[in-house]
């Protein structure tokens, strides 16, 4: 009876703790929202525009612009030195307005942790907050206020080099992810403009910049979602993609940037297009010239003008000459100034310029670094358990052009990331090897693109001489990120040649692939017997691999997206809809190809351990679902090996019979465990019920009533465990935040 009043009284206490929580906040936003009307109330038209124009530093910038009020925010400032004097340019200006400095910091600033991708294999949102707010820590030391991340864009093709800097193939993780990034990087001291809004992710043919057709329903169920999450997450800004959605560029789309994002969503902070991105308006042939660009892109809803200058070129006159009204420059300068406010700019001091990034990466930055990236290693196959390396082995050859790169290990948007301060993959197994008193005999093989074979003899000569051939070959960065979408996806020059060449030695051999997406690996998944995609690792992927490699940490991530066999399986995914012909072996007129299998070469959610986990029968614990009810499924999960190790369960499921197609498996939920040898632990999975719909083309959310199918395993190849009903069909308003118990005929 106690207890139960302690903890009545203890809710009241939290209730009315909360409210006080709510008002003293919705104080602070009335205030914010009074001390900008009366700015905006002091502000000429152009001071006011000059808030929506981003200038970048560089030979283009003039100074005497930050000093008359014309620019708002300032990008690839990377010093405390530049900001502070940009800084001390602005205490000139009339209203001296502080200026928003952003930067692509996308995963790590000194201290480089692994690109997006990789750490989307880790599975595991704790890291990538970690990551996300060490790269803010460290940014926001000398300065940086705003990143230009995280990429919420969902890809399926791997042709499209952008595809390392966001989280793959799948919206449910993508949302996870794209919201724990958000707030590690909010944690760290950085406001976010997640970007591309939207769809940058699906060009035609994978060519970046190249138009994307997707129908609305599914932008809703499989593009949108980790937007979604992070505008819940708190995101303070959105960047407007390069790319025509449907023949609407999306820094022209009122209804991406304003019904989706604002109307439904909610979203208060503003917009910012991409470089130059307002002015391509008239390269996609929506715009005769730059002003109609600037007037068509603040009317969808674009309040930054990043690198293109019309706005301050052209609005005044827009507003001057009626074709726009002050209002709209009024509304996106109050979001930019209550964005300013909101992150305290107007009342923190200037940069230090003392604040050096030499400072980093400190011993704590790089454990970090560490823990991350040896998460993120996803063994693709290890035939005859070649890894991981014995201690009994005497000398291991560390063999190829990616296995003393340093630069090349940071991957796209190094940041301020030296080469210096890395830990090359020779590095690391060089210090590892020693305290095993193992020879290490190392061999380049070839140049970065390997063009020439001359220096594979010395390679051969020291696979022959040594116990274990470590070969790291993959992606010079250079073939990665943005502008290097690829029409080939063979493992570059002659590396292809080499490894046959080093296989053929007869020597145990592990690939280690260095890269920013899926490479063809062809006959070499037959050829070698162990393969590790190692993605791009950062400053301490050499220890980390080293880690993994000699067996003192497990290897635990995950595929965030599908391996394909050949770029003509391209684009694939594994939660694709159903046929009416379903491959079947022996009848060629069902879905396949005729020269090569349907199937990825290693699925979405694949990756072994040195260890093996087995699950216990699961248990549903409630079969007949109503709306507000949770899928919940329990499983107790073992080591059954002798290596201590961790593994992301995951639960998918599939609504087989409803007014739509729905995907084969939808994954919904994940939990990454640590098991020692012989361990169990239980593992309960909840899914509410509000996410087993899908939406319809007026962004409307149904859940029907029927059967739901529900897998539960180690991949996207997971056994069926049951199955549930929903009871009742139900409809989520647009803005998908309560449950309508609208009760909808089927
Ligand atoms: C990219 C953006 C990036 C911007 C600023 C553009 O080319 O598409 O992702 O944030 O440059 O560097």
């Amino acid at each position: 009876m106690r207890l139960t009043c302690v903890s009545v009284s203890l809710r009241l206490g939290l209730a009315s703790l909360l409210m006080i929580g709510a008002t003293a906040m919705s104080r602070a936003q009335d205030d914010i929202g009074s001390r900008v009307n009366v700015l905006l109330s002091k502000m000429t038209l152009e001071e006011k525009v000059g808030q929506l124009n981003m200038v970048s530093n560089g030979a283009t910038l003039r100074w005497e612009d930050i000093a008359s009020g014309r620019v708002g925010a300032l990008l690839n400032f990377n010093n405390a030195q530049d900001i502070a004097r940009a800084q001390a340019a602005v205490r000139q200006s009339h209203l001296k307005i502080p200026i928003l400095f952003g930067l692509d910091v996308l995963h790590g600033f000194r201290t480089q942790f692994p690109i997006p991708l990789g750490e989307a294999a880790a599975f595991n949102p704790t890291l990538s907050r970690l990551a996300s707010e060490w790269a803010a820590r460290e940014a926001s030391y000398v300065g940086v206020q705003w990143t230009f991340a995280p990429m919420a864009d969902l890809s399926r093709d791997s042709r499209w080099g952008r595809i390392v800097e966001g989280f793959g193939e799948d919206p449910y993780l993508g949302s996870v992810l794209t919201a724990a990034r958000v707030e590690g990087f909010t944690k760290g001291g950085l406001a976010t403009a997640t970007k591309h809004f939207a769809g940058y992710g699906a060009p035609q043919g994978g060519r970046d910049y190249d138009t994307t057709y997707i129908p609305p329903a599914e932008m809703y169920d499989t593009y949108l979602p980790p937007f979604r999450a992070a505008v819940e997450a708190g995101s303070a800004s959105f960047m407007a993609a390069f790319n025509a959605l449907n023949g609407v560029p999306s820094t022209a789309n009122p209804w991406l940037q304003t019904d989706v994002l604002r109307r439904q969503w909610g979203f208060d902070g503003f917009v910012t297009s991409d470089w130059a991105g307002i002015h391509e308006l008239i390269g996609h042939g929506v715009a005769a010239n730059g002003a109609e660009a600037a007037r068509k892109a603040i009317l969808a809803g674009v309040d930054m003008d990043m690198m293109g200058e019309l706005y301050v070129r052209y609005l005044p006159e827009e507003v001057r000459a009626g074709r726009i009204s002050e209002g709209v420059i009024d509304e996106a300068a109050r979001r930019v100034l209550r964005t300013k406010m909101r992150l305290g700019l107007f009342d923190r001091p200037d940069a230090d310029p003392g604040h050096v990034d030499a400072i980093f990466p400190s011993t704590e930055a790089r454990q970090a670094a560490r823990k991350v990236a040896r998460e993120t290693f996803v063994l693709l196959q290890n035939r005859n358990n070649v890894l991981p390396i014995v201690p009994s082995a005497r000398s291991i050859a560390v063999v190829g052009p990616l296995a003393d790169a340093p630069q090349d290990q940071f991957g796209p948007h190094g940041a301020r990331g030296h080469a210096g301060d890395t830990v090359s993959v020779l590095q690391g197994i060089r210090q590892r090897a020693e305290r095993s008193k193992i020879q290490v005999n190392y061999a380049p093989a070839c140049d970065l693109f390997c063009k020439s074979t001359d220096q594979l003899p010395a390679a051969l000569e020291a696979a022959k001489a040594s116990d274990l051939t470590v070969a790291v070959f993959g992606e010079p960065v250079d073939l990665s990120g943005e502008a290097a979408s690829r029409a080939h996806l063979t493992l570059n020059g002659k590396q292809a040649e080499v490894l046959e060449a080093l296989a053929a030695t007869g020597k145990p051999i592990a690939l280690i692939i260095v890269g920013g997406r899926p490479l063809e690996l062809g006959k070499l998944a037959d050829r070698i017997p162990s393969i590790m995609m190692a993605w791009y690792p950062g400053t301490e992927g050499g220890t980390a691999l080293a880690d993994v490699l000699f067996g003192d940490v497990s290897p635990s991530g995950k595929l965030p997206l599908s391996w394909p066999r050949t770029v003509g399986q391209l684009p694939l995914y594994y939660n694709r809809l159903p046929t009416g012909r379903p491959t079947l072996e022996n009848n060629r007129f069902t879905l396949k190809y005729v020269d090569e299998a349907i199937t990825p070469l290693y699925p979405f959610g694949w990756g072994l351990s040195y260890t093996k986990y087995s699950y216990a029968d699961p248990i549903i614990a409630k079969s007949r679902l109503k709306p507000g009810d949770t899928l919940e499924v329990s499983t107790m999960v073992t080591n059954t090996g002798s290596r201590a190790g961790q593994e992301a369960v995951q639960l998918y499921t599939r609504d087989p019979i409803a007014s739509r197609s729905r995907p084969l498996r939808e994954l919904k939920a994940f939990d990454k465990i640590a098991l020692e040898p012989g361990e169990t632990k239980r593992v309960v999975l909840r899914v509410p019920v509000e996410s087993l719909g899908f939406h319809q083309d007026d962004g409307s959310y149904w859940v029907e009533a029927g059967t739901i199918e529900v897998f539960l395993g180690g991949s996207s190849l997971a056994e069926k465990v049951g199955e549930i009903s929903i009871l009742e069909t139900f409809t989520l308003p647009l803005s998908g935040q309560r449950a309508s118990s609208s009760t909808m005929a089927q």
